[in-house]
């Protein structure tokens, strides 16, 4: 053989040895580094509340990890697609992650999430929108973080009953019955079907009249919700006594749609929302909402990371209180004008 062609075999051989190890791949180089990775799938960027609890998330793991350790968070937004949510999975295991967040784009839909964490033994934590239990059986390296749909929703009815009950402007056409609208998340999604059910069960529990104008879907949407409103305010005008959002996006979208069509403070209709996100918050301590529900996305973080810890370092996953063994819900909060500011400020 020519020195030259020996020397064309010997760069060929290397490079083959050399993509070999690179392709062993990037576990191993995080173990070698000492970084921890976690991978974050979401289903939409757009989406005010999951930025905020994303936000915390971060910053809650940075106090659970030790200081001698460095957690590496890539985070992944799937733009509504559930397609491009399981690549992104696909990507985020290749990529070396020890642990996986996701937040489905189809809660219906994780099997093939699922398969590939399984093959992988890279466990994930969902959280916010609730896979069916069924589905989170099926490997015992799944766990769901979240919060109880019902009770917030239950919370949004008793606020707008106390508002109801204290003021008799409430009654707008003082016919004795309430006047209302909901505006409703995505369809199909937990947090969507059951508030709108649960708001108006404690409504019914209270004792108040109901008539029922009409529901409107908005994705949680601010745009969206103001463009349903818009329409709505076109049909039903001043008719409209009460709105019932199912969050505070689309709560805020909804006092857009009257600020727009030049409605003065006193001619809106009470509107409550659900999250208290620090837009929704401002507009309870400004009186522009009358009420929201606290979705505890601080509580809802410290569970992610706490369990990503655990998962990570082998300790303390007793420390976490799950129900039903691997799901944890963290409880709801009632905000009115008159406890708004605490949560604003919690966590400055
Ligand atoms: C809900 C939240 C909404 C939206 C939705 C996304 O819990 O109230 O604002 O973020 O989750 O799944
Ligand atoms: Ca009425």
């Amino acid at each position: 053989m020519s020195t030259k062609r020996a020397w064309i075999w010997t760069v060929a051989v290397l490079a083959a040895a050399c993509s070999l190890t690179l392709c062993g791949c990037k576990k191993k180089q995080t173990e070698d580094t000492g970084k921890n990775y976690i991978g974050v799938a979401y289903y939409n960027q757009s989406d005010t509340f999951l930025n905020e609890l994303l936000d915390c998330f971060r910053s809650q793991l940075k106090d659970i990890q030790g200081g001698d350790t460095e957690t590496v968070v890539m985070v992944r937004d799937a733009a509504g697609s559930q397609r491009t949510q399981d690549d992104q999975v696909k990507e985020l295991i290749d990529a070396g992650c020890d642990v996986l967040c996701v937040n489905l784009v189809d809660r219906a839909d994780p099997s093939e999430i699922i398969d590939l964490a399984r093959e992988n033994e890279v466990p994930i934590i969902f959280f916010n929108r609730e896979p069916v239990a069924e589905d989170l059986m099926q490997w015992d390296g799944l766990y769901y973080v979240g919060a109880d749909a019902e009770q917030s929703g239950y919370m949004q009815g008793e606020l707008a009953a106390d508002m109801i009950q204290s003021n008799s402007q409430a009654d707008g056409n003082r016919d004795g019955k309430i006047q209302y609208v909901v505006l409703e998340g995505e369809v199909g999604h937990q947090d969507a079907i059951i508030r709108t059910e649960a708001v108006v069960e404690a409504l019914a529990d209270r004792e108040i009249e109901l008539e029922k104008l009409s529901y409107q879907i908005a994705n949680w949407n601010r745009a969206q919700a103001e463009n349903r409103m818009e329409q709505l305010i076109g049909q039903y005008g001043n008719q409209i006594e009460l709105i019932l959002a199912n969050n505070d996006d689309m709560a805020l979208g909804a006092l857009d749609a009257y600020e727009k069509l030049n409605y003065t403070e006193a001619a809106v209709p009470a509107i409550f929302g659900i999250d208290g996100t620090e837009a929704g918050l401002k507009a309870v301590v400004n009186a522009r909402l009358a009420g929201t529900v606290y979705n505890d996305k601080e509580g809802q973080a410290r569970a992610m990371a706490q369990i990503a810890m655990a998962l990570l370092t082998g300790k303390g996953m007793e420390e976490v209180e799950f129900e039903s063994e691997r799901c944890v819900y963290l409880p709801y909060q009632k905000i009115t004008a008159e406890n708004a500011e605490d949560f604003l400020y919690q966590n400055q």
